[in-house]
This record gives structure tokens, sequence and C-alpha cells, in this order.
């Protein structure tokens, strides 16, 4: 029987998963990013993943590359072709160019590498048709099932990724004050909350979370003094722009 992979969850010390890969140092959401992370040597990595006009998975974080290169549109509306004729270094203009990735080009980089996969679904703006079962079905051609775990702000999409996959480990992604989010994710069968940092400051946050039996992977923490807290609460993984010191925190805190 297949189970989770326990690189998802923590050992030792809290996990560090580079948010949009080390995003602090490299432009969002690139291989160059990605590559940076493993350089690093953090744990893993979170994407966010979006559908081009001809149905391919693309990794980018907003529905429209207006921010990120220097195009103009929403990916819905353009093809991957069309798509690669920008720059994506935007964020990071001093490196020279950066492309759009496939989901399958980052999963291709890092399949060697060991590092688990944080496909984050961005499904709550452009309802895109059927992007959970694509995504899972890339995820099971490459033969990364026990690599990568899924998260979305759209809690269907989470439930879906379940009914396609029982076996997924999935995370509940939100960002303001919910009431009983623990409990209501596990009754909708989440593996771990995504909290915004500033969650964790709501009493007991670590405990009810361990009592519905769910794991808490928060983002993005950046700042030394919120990756402090954030080890000394255990949560099982930070989510960060800066993995180099989000590690070396970690290793230091436990
Ligand atoms: O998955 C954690 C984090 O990436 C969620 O927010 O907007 O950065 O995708 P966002
Ligand atoms: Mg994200």
């Amino acid at each position: 029987m297949w189970r989770i992979n326990m690189d998802f969850k923590r050992k030792d010390r809290s996990l560090v998963w580079a948010h949009r890969g080390a995003s602090g140092y490299a432009p969002e959401n690139t291989l160059e990013a990605f590559k940076l992370a493993v350089e690093m040597g953090a744990d893993g990595v979170e994407l966010d993943v979006q559908l081009t006009k001809d149905n391919q998975i693309v990794v980018i974080h907003d529905e429209w590359i207006d921010r990120t290169s220097n195009g103009k549109g929403w990916v819905k509306d353009m093809t991957l072709e069309e798509l690669r004729k920008y720059n994506y270094n935007k964020t990071h203009p001093e490196y020279e160019h950066a492309d759009i990735p496939t989901l399958r080009e980052v999963y291709e980089l890092l399949k060697p590498t060991g590092l688990t996969v944080n496909v984050e679904l961005k499904t709550g703006v452009v309802f895109y048709d059927d992007l959970e079962r694509k995504v899972i079905e890339l995820t099971k051609e490459m033969g990364m099932e026990d690599r990568v775990l899924y998260s979305s702000f759209n809690h269907y999409t989470c439930v879906k990724i379940h009914e396609l996959m029982p076996e997924a480990y999935v995370g509940f992604l939100y960002s303001d004050g919910a009431i009983d989010i623990a409990q209501y994710a596990k009754k909708h069968g989440a593996n771990a909350l995504h909290p915004a940092l500033y969650n964790l400051q709501f009493p007991n946050y670590m405990k009810d979370a361990a009592q519905n039996g769910l794991d808490v992977n928060v983002w993005t923490v950046n700042e030394p003094e919120h990756l402090v807290m954030a080890s000394r609460m255990k949560v099982n993984a930070l989510i960060t722009n800066y993995p180099d010191r989000a590690l070396q925190i970690a290793q230091t805190y436990i």
C-alpha cells in the first residue's frame, strides 16, 4: 500500500520550503529560483499553477502576466507559445532573462534532487477545466507521487484532489482568522493547515491542529524573528522566500 512520504513530515526540525522558489533572490516561480532553492539546501519548494489556453500547466502566481513579466494579459487567454514570448524576470531584473516554466519542466528539474514539491492550485479566480486531474496525471506520469503535496485556497479543489487521489497529502490554505479551522479542515479530509503567518497568534493554534491530526505548514515566513517564533512553535514547514536564512534558523531553534 502506498503511504504518505515522511519527507512531508517534520523530524528533528521544521522543514524549509522555498516559496515560489528562492524568490527572495531570483525571479519568482522560474527555473532559476527553483535551482537556487536546491543549491541552498531547501527541503522543498512551493509553486503556483495556472492553465494556458492550450491546456498546458504553467507555473506562475497571478492569473495574468503583467506583474512578473514584460507582457500583459491573462494566462487563460494565451497559448504556451504566446506566453513564452515574454521575459519573466520582472521581480528580479538583475537576471537578464527568465522563462515561464511548465509544471513538467519544474518536475524534471527537481526529480533528481529529492526535494518535495508543494503544488498550489490557483483555482480561486479562474475555474480552470479539470486542473486538479491534469496536475495529478502529470505527477503520476513523472512517478513523483511520493514527492508532491497539494494545496489551494479553494477548498473544493482540495477535496477534489482527495477524490481523485485518496492517498495525496493536501493542505488547506487560508489567510484571515477562520473559526474552528482545524475542525473544518479535518472534516473535509485535510492533512495540513497552510495558514498565513499571523494566524499562529491565535491561542492554542498548534494544539488545535495537532488534536485534529493536522500538520501546520506556514507562509510566508521571511523575517528572522518570525522564523525563530515559528520554529520554536514546531511548525511542520516554513514556507519562505529565503530558504538559506530559514534553514539556519530552523537548525538552531529546534
Ligand atoms: O502556498 C503558500 C502561499 O504561496 C500562498 O499564498 O499568494 O503566495 O500563493 P500566495
Ligand atoms: Mg503560492
